[in-house]
């Protein structure tokens, strides 16, 4: 249970980490959200692989691994650069509001290897940049209100229904 990880609660209690709770991420995720989605998908791997990992550090880099402070869904400036710039901003903002060890550092700078300069260094930076792809692709796929639309018709799907849903003009979606 990563509710048992001391430095998990420590920084989800945090008021400056909290500030996560207002930017967007994917979807309908807060950055907040989807960093803690992130934690606790990589512990659950590193716990199913038995992955020797330090849990420490596996659950801080994870968490802090967007700690940008901005919403580069409205910065003109940062966001069409967000991609590249973004790990370095975190890791700077968490170094200063949290520290990092050199292994924590690492985990940040390389979230979105092989786009930027940064190799991920060890199985904990390996694991957040793989884990980090993953909850980014399933929190788009799942913020898609037209997939929203058909879980919920679920097994009542249709020909008529999905008629139905090709009526919906895209704006209201
Ligand atoms: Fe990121
Ligand atoms: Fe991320």
């Amino acid at each position: 249970m990563i509710e048992n990880i001391y430095i998990y609660n420590k920084i989800t209690n945090n008021k400056l980490f909290k500030k996560e709770l207002n930017f967007m991420q994917h979807g309908s995720y807060t950055v907040y959200d989807h960093s803690i989605y992130v934690a606790k998908t990589c512990v659950k791997i590193a716990k199913k692989l038995n992955l020797n990992v330090d849990y420490n550090s596996l659950v801080k880099g994870a968490l802090l691994h967007d700690y940008f402070l901005y919403d580069w869904h409205d910065n003109d400036e940062i966001g069409k650069l967000h991609g590249f710039v973004h790990p370095k901003i975190a890791m700077n903002n968490a170094k200063k509001d949290f520290g990092l060890t050199e292994k924590e550092e690492n985990m940040i700078l390389s979230h979105m290897f092989p786009m930027g300069k940064s190799i991920p260094k060890s199985k904990e930076s390996i694991l957040l940049c793989l884990v980090d792809k993953y909850c980014a692709t399933k929190e788009t796929i799942s913020g898609n209100k037209i997939v929203e639309i058909l879980k919920k018709a679920n097994a009542k799907l249709t020909p008529y229904s999905l008629f139905i849903l090709t009526l919906i003009p895209s704006c209201f979606l």
